[in-house]
């Protein structure tokens, strides 16, 4: 019992054990920021589908004869997707391209859209 060593990691273990703990956190924090970059990508690109008639960010051209939707908020423009999508409101185009659209999609395009 006297050989006892109370050191059950060697400093210089330690030493390596948190350099790889370290490069480990980094790794994971550089994969959650890729993440984040791919899914505000995914975001941004459903919203965009509806920049052809309603403008790039729902900044249409005024007058341009296509409604306006960036006075909306994310909750208006929302419910007026899911009453186009269920058939509650009715027009010449949106209930066709609102079915095209998961709810959970819809949300996303809502939250992007809605004024802030
Ligand atoms: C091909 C053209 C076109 C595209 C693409 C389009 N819209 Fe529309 N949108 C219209 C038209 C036209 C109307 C008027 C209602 C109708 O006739 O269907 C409208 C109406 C709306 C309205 C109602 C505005 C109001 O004040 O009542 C909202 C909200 C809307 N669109 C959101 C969207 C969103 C969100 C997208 C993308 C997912 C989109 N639109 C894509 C043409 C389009």
């Amino acid at each position: 019992m006297k050989n006892f060593n109370m050191h059950l990691i060697s400093p210089k273990a330690l030493v390596r054990y948190a350099a790889v703990v370290a490069f480990g956190l980094l790794a994971v924090s550089g994969a959650q920021a890729q993440n984040q970059d791919a899914l505000k990508l995914y975001q941004r690109g459903l919203a965009a589908t509806c920049a052809n008639c309603h403008g790039t960010d729902g900044q249409g051209v005024v007058g341009a004869g296509m409604p306006l939707i960036n006075h909306l908020s994310s909750a208006e423009l929302l419910k007026k997707m899911t009453d186009y999508k269920s058939g509650a409101v009715t027009g010449t185009i949106m209930p066709q391209l609102a079915k095209g659209y998961t709810d959970e999609q819809l949300q996303t395009i809502a939250s992007v859209l809605g004024k802030k």
